[in-house]
Formats: C-alpha cells, structure tokens, sequence
C-alpha cells in the first residue's frame, strides 16, 4: 500500500503538472504548524526560481487545480506554501485499508536483503552484565525491525568463547582439582559427562584466576600456556573448554530468555579460528601483510585521514592473534556461510576504532565483496543516578540477572498494591512490565547517547515509559471486552471531533515512522512515534463516551478506531521487544 503522504503528494504532483509545472515539486510532508494545517507542500519556493515567477502565483495555479476527493481544505499561504487538509471520508477510507491487512499496508522496503547481525557478544564464565544489556536489546529491536522490511537477518551471538580467558580457567581448575581426568595427558578418554563445576563456581574461578594473574607471575604463565596448549588442540584442556562451554551456554540461554531475546546461531570466537591460519598465510602471500617488531600487522591508514590510523596487528611475535584477527576471521567465515549484503554490529561505542580498522582491513583484502555494507551501530553507556557506568549499591559490576530480578520485584509490588491483577497472572504480567520498563528505557533513547537508569521513572505508569504504553494498550482491550458487538467486524467511520482526527491522522503515519526506524537502525524512533500515538489514544479517550454512544455505527466507528490503534501499538512494541499483559 503506498503511504498516506505518498498518495497526498501523488495528487499535489498531479496539480502542478496540470497547472504546467514540473509535478516533482508537489512533495507533501506533515504540517510543521499543526494548528494551520494537516499537511503542507513547499514545492512553490523552489518552482519559481525554475519558472521565473513569484511562489504565490505558483501556489495559486496549483490551489486551483487541486480538486481532489483526497482534500477537504487547501490554502495558499505565504510566501508560497500550500497548507492541506484532507477529507475525513478520505482519512476514514485510508483506515481501513490499513486495518484490513495484517502489515498495516506497511510494504517490506528490504526483501530479499542478508545481514548478518552480531550482537550480544557475552563472553564465556564472565556473568553477564548491563554492558551487554544494551547489545541484546538494541539487537534484538534491530532484527526485528529489519525483519519486518523483508530482511533475512541471521542474529549471532558472537559469543567470546577463545583466548586468555579460557587459559586463565583451566589453569585455575588445575591447580584447584590437578586429580581430574583433564590434566592428565596419559588418559585416552573418554572424558567424564559431567562438568566438574557449576555455572556459580565458574563465575567465581574466573575473576578469582584473573586476580591472581596479575599479582602471581608464575600463574599467568601457566595460564598463557593452558591458552597456548588450547589453541594446539591438547584433547584434555579441549575437553575442559567444551564443559566450560556447555555450563557457559545453558545459562546464558537462561538468561537471554528471560530477555525475550533470541540468536539465530551460537557462534563464538572459537568458531573463527579455523580460518585464521589461511586468511593470515594468504594476505601475506598477496603481500598485504607485513612484519613489524616481529608481529604481523595490515596497514589500514589512508591519506585523507584526519586522525592517526594505526595498523591492524593480526599476530603478535609470540604467536597469538588478537581480537581484530578472530574479527576478520569471522567475516570471511560470514562471507562463506551467508554471502550477506551487510554485516551490523551492535557493539559499545568505544570500540569503534577496532571495528574502523577491520572494516578497512576487510575491504583492502577483499574479504568481503565491495558492495557489501559493514555497519557498525555503536552504543552509549548506561549509567546510575550518579552520571558514572551503572553499579550495583556495593559499587560492584551489576549482574543482568541482578537487575532483571530488581526491575520485575519493584514492579510486582506496585501491580499487588493496584490489585488489578488475579493473583495467578502477576509473575507474568509483572515480568512483561519489567521488561517492558527496561527495554523502553533503553531503546527510547538514541543508541549512541549515554542514559541513566532511573527504577522509578522507567517503571512509571504515566510519563514516556514502557508501562504507559502497556497501560494503554490493557486499557483498549478492557474496553473492547466489554463492547457488546463483534469489535473485529466494526467499521470505521469518518472522524467526528479533533480528538478522533488526531488519533486517525497518527496512525497514517506508521509505515513512515517504520520505514526511517528501520533505515536509521534507530528503535528510538518507533518509541517517539507510539509514545505520540499513545498520547493520541489517550486524549480520544478521555473525551469521548466510546462504549456509550447511542447511535450504533458511531459507536462501532469508535471501536474499530480503538482496536486498530491497540493492533498497531501492539505490532511496535512487538518489534520493539516486548509484549502487553491482559491487565495491569
Ligand atoms: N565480547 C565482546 C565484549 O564483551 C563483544 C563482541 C562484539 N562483537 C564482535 N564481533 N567483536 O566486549
């Protein structure tokens, strides 16, 4: 379906050109002056410097050719603008087709586009904390989003399962139990099922062995070898990471579930390394490569650069390759499996330099084809009250599942205490308001700004929050619950008040809110936007008498008006990553 701002212009377009001028110059856009007018075209100043006339003329010719059912009021305006209102039987008509198709005749703009979108990226027998937070929630909005513009999107975790923090483990594990089947390198196997520790004891012995190797030098080495022997594929300490990562996975399963988000594959670091060696062996075959104080590095520094721009290092002079290595490793194992038309990455903006550098790295090999996009999405910090990277109240790294269970209990207090909710349904309601507070909080702010996580104004039922929006969404349906007539068979009808016009006109612009969301990666827009139609909905329904209007098709009007709002709202929240209760 086309927008309703396209299908305006399609008319003004026609109007110029029937008045003699060039019909590119009839673009119509949403009033900036909304007490004047709905819609407004500029299109007139600009003519008349093409048509030597002035743009009141101009204006004028086009105001008398535009005699379309489509508009109930057109003026010109000066200096030369053409100020639009449409017709109500027009809004109504467009309404409809709208709620008739489960797209909203919004049209998938992306079809047929691959991307491969990496995000979350926790890295293994760390717990999980609100750094990746923001990943998985801008991610999974992004996926969605470029999913419902016909995008196939393969969401990575693109876990950090390699390197020193495995040796760091094993070494650990090893001095702790140096009795387990693991260390031994006379044993054939096969290796006990279950894994020697649990995901708490793994939480401990990481930060525990990672203490320790900055104060104990001997340890660090072993623990620089453990990593070495790894990556030589010893079978013990390959055994060893496969149950790190089996008791890493389920939780981390557990948790992003708890998220509502959701990966496509479970890739890792360790995923790349097999294409490492090739990629390292080919780029200095092709001389792309070369030898620097005994570390490999790529050049990636350009001309016209502004900023210093230092080369890429791929291995250092004791062997190991970096993180920017496993990175580029991984595009060319992307390329291989998906042959993707762009490549995103939802990661913390402070680590654009690295990504700066592989991107060159990437093109300059040719690892990626030249018309494949390479995007990075950088996001800001969360921080607490105090404007530094949120803590815990101990000043301690806050764990996700931490502040999932603090936002879901703040929020189960506040539904017992409103009693609306059957005691049967809080653990879930309570959830979907928790939720719906965090990643609302999060994702109505513009990805690369920094916030601050405020509890009681994110889980506000009243203000720009999550909860508002559920609040009234839960409010819609309690109405249509109890029209007496069939709410999916209602029809809607022309606007009878400004409350109702309101409401009718934001929703029209839905597909145009998508469609620059979706453009921009920014989820921030679709919150501006149902916050506004939300607002809409909620004044309309403050002056309105909707279920006790007497003339029937009056009242039908109203709630199939509703039900379409409620289905629209709940499409964006949907792509935004989470869902309305019932009651709250
Ligand atoms: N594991 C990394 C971290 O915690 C994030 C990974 C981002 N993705 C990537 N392809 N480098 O900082």
């Amino acid at each position: 379906m086309e927008k309703f701002v396209d299908l305006l212009s399609a008319a003004v377009a026609r109007a110029f050109e029937a008045a003699g001028y060039d019909g590119a110059y009839g673009r119509v856009t949403a009033s900036n002056r909304p007490d004047l007018c709905q819609f407004q075209c500029n299109g007139a100043l600009p003519a008349a410097k093409q048509y030597h006339k002035s743009p009141m003329a101009i204006a004028g010719d086009v105001a008398a050719q535009l005699q379309d059912s489509l508009f109930a009021r057109v003026q010109t305006a000066a200096p030369g603008f053409l100020n639009l209102d449409v017709s109500d039987e027009a809004l109504a008509r467009y309404l409809e087709a709208m709620a008739a198709d489960d797209r909203f005749g919004v049209e998938p703009a992306a079809m047929g586009r691959t991307v491969v979108l990496d995000y979350g990226g926790p890295n293994v027998a760390k717990p999980l904390h609100v750094g990746h937070l923001r990943s998985a929630i801008i991610g999974e909005s992004v996926k969605r989003l470029l999913r419902f513009a016909g995008c196939r999107v393969i969401g990575d975790i693109h876990m950090g399962d390699w390197g020193l923090q495995m040796g760091l483990i094993i070494a650990e594990v090893r001095e702790r139990r140096p009795e387990l089947p693991y260390f031994d390198e006379a044993f054939a196997g096969p290796y006990p099922e279950e894994a020697p520790f649990t995901i708490s004891e793994l939480e401990e012995i990481y930060p525990a062995a990672s203490a320790k190797s900055k104060v104990d030098e001997a340890f660090a080495a072993k623990a620089h070898d453990a990593t070495f022997q790894l990556q030589q594929g010893r079978p013990g300490y390959r055994a060893l990471w496969r149950q790190i990562m089996a008791v890493s996975v389920a939780d981390l399963k557990k948790n992003y579930g708890r998220l509502e988000v959701d990966f496509d594959v479970w890739y890792g670091e360790s995923d790349a390394q097999p294409y490492i060696g090739p990629m390292l062996e080919d780029l200095k075959a092709r001389g792309l490569a070369r030898e620097s104080d005994g570390a490999l590095v790529m050049d990636v520094a350009r001309e016209d650069d502004a900023k210093e721009m230092p080369p890429c290092i791929l291995m250092k002079s004791d062997g190991a390759t970096l993180y920017a290595t496993t990175d580029l490793a991984t595009l060319v194992q992307r390329e291989r499996d998906f042959h993707p038309d762009e490549v995103l990455y939802v990661v913390d903006k402070r680590q654009s330099l690295h990504f700066e550098q592989v991107f060159r790295a990437a093109r300059k090999a040719g690892i990626v084809r030249p018309e494949t996009d390479l995007t990075f999405l950088g996001f800001g910090t969360m921080n607490g009250r105090d404007g530094k990277p949120f803590k815990t109240r101990e000043g301690g790294v806050m764990r996700l599942e931490t502040l999932i269970a603090e936002v879901t209990d703040f929020v189960s207090k506040k539904i017992a205490e409103n009693q609306t909710v059957a005691a049967g349904d809080q653990g879930d309601t309570a959830h979907k308001i928790a939720l719906a507070a965090l990643k609302y909080g999060d994702l109505s702010n513009a990805p690369t700004k920094d916030y601050i996580f405020d509890l009681d104004r994110f889980s506000a039922f009243e203000g720009n929050t999550g909860p508002y929006l559920l609040y009234t969404i839960v409010r819609i349906k309690s109405i249509l619950a109890r029209y007496d007539g069939d709410a999916a068979a209602a029809r809607l009808q022309p606007p009878a008040d400004g409350a109702q016009r309101d409401l009718m006109l934001a929703l029209t612009r839905l597909a145009d809110n998508l469609s620059v969301a979706c453009r921009d990666r920014a989820p921030n827009v679709l919150c501006a936007y149902i916050y506004e139609l939300a607002g809409c909905a909620n004044k309309f329904y403050h002056e309105t008498k909707i279920l006790s209007e007497e003339d029937p098709v009056r009242r039908a009007g109203y709630i199939a008006l509703i039900d379409l709002t409620r289905r629209v709202l709940e499409l964006c929240i949907g792509l935004l990553g989470f869902s309305a209760p019932e009651k709250m």
